[in-house]
């Protein structure tokens, strides 16, 4: 079972993206040395992603097959302990790019509410350039002038914003929200970048530094539980707007997510969801997407657009 995960990993996500991940996931399925380490541990616990940023973390990134069975033999109590105690929590602010003209075409005051924040880093869409080809939009909030630019292929429909949303309050609510002034919280959400993806590394390295002089608020708890003592502190004289993106497949079973979507909908809050077209197939049904392995952005459960899960792209598909 493990072997056959990595191997699903190995066709259907780290190739055509990661060269090393993907031959170092072969190698997990035919390694005794990796599957006897995976073993013990327990299956939640046995993520491809989960594994190899723990590996480098402790070790650096290895390079070959036989670097990664040396890590795991020499290191094995270390890695396994980070395995335990940590969970997959990339943050990628590139996503501001993809939810930006959603959020822009709100005119009123917003109070902003992030479920499954990560650190943080795509609260704080103000403090990031974006290059959408034919538009760009440079930071409304800079200190020092520096800065990260996400760059995002729009489709000629799209709306792209002239102007950013006016953020007046904003929180997040993660289960395991990460600091980002502690050292530790960011190494990890380094080791979660695959290794070549080089760009991204610097932008999220960017973004971490703004938002450590600008730290959002989040709050520890459970988006099936907790989110509704969250919307309550939201200052009553702005429109309340509640996004996720890459959080709600998190949440295993579809009855559940289903509760989660009927709760937006009757909250009367603005609900943007950028998840996975799996996450919520009943919002889904009408237009297929681009290419796989895309995000539906809906707004209150109405498709506005397909986006790169990593925020590299928008195909505006809503009818205005
Ligand atoms: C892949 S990260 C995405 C982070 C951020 N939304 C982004 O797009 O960069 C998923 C986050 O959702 C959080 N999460 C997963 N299940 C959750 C739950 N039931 N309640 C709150 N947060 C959750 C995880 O802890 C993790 O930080």
């Amino acid at each position: 079972m493990i072997a056959e995960r990595y191997v699903r990993f190995a066709r259907t996500e780290a190739a055509g993206r990661s060269p090393l991940y993907e031959k170092l996931a072969h190698h997990v399925a035919s390694s005794s040395v990796c599957l006897r380490f995976l073993e013990q541990l327990p299956p939640d616990r046995q993520q491809p992603n989960l594994l190899f940023g723990a590996v480098r973390l402790v070790t650096g990134t290895p390079t070959s097959p036989e670097a990664l069975d040396g890590a795991l033999l020499a290191h094995g109590g270390a890695i396994a302990a980070i395995m335990l105690s940590r969970t997959t929590q990339t943050n990628e602010p590139a996503r501001c790019a993809a939810l930006l003209p959603a959020l822009a075409r709100i005119e009123d005051p917003i109070a902003l509410i992030e479920v499954g924040a990560s650190a943080g880093l795509c609260l704080l869409p103000e403090y990031y350039g974006y290059d959408w080809g034919r538009q760009r939009l440079d930071p409304s909030m800079t200190d020092d002038g520096v800065f990260p630019i996400f760059e995002c292929t729009a489709s000629e429909t799209t709306p792209l914003p002239t102007h950013f949303p006016d953020i007046v309050w904003r929180a997040g609510l993660d289960l395991n929200p990460l600091d980002v002034t502690k050292s530790e919280d960011m190494a990890w959400l380094e080791a979660l970048v695959w290794p070549e993806h080089h760009l991204r590394l610097e932008r999220l390295r960017a973004a971490m530094r703004i938002a450590r002089k600008h730290p959002p608020r989040l709050v520890k708890g459970d988006l099936t539980r907790d989110l509704d003592a969250l919307m309550a502190q939201a200052p009553q004289n702005a429109a309340l707007v509640i996004f996720h993106t890459a959080v709600l497949s998190y949440i295993p079973h579809q009855p559940l997510r289903d509760d989660f979507a009927r709760h937006m909908l009757a909250s009367g809050a603005v609900w943007l969801s950028n998840e996975s077209e799996r996450v919520f197939p009943q919002f889904a049904t009408g237009s297929t997407a681009p290419e796989s392995g895309r995000f539906l952005l809906c707004r209150n459960g109405k498709p506005l657009a397909w986006t790169g899960p990593h925020g590299q792209s928008i195909d505006w598909i809503a009818p205005d």
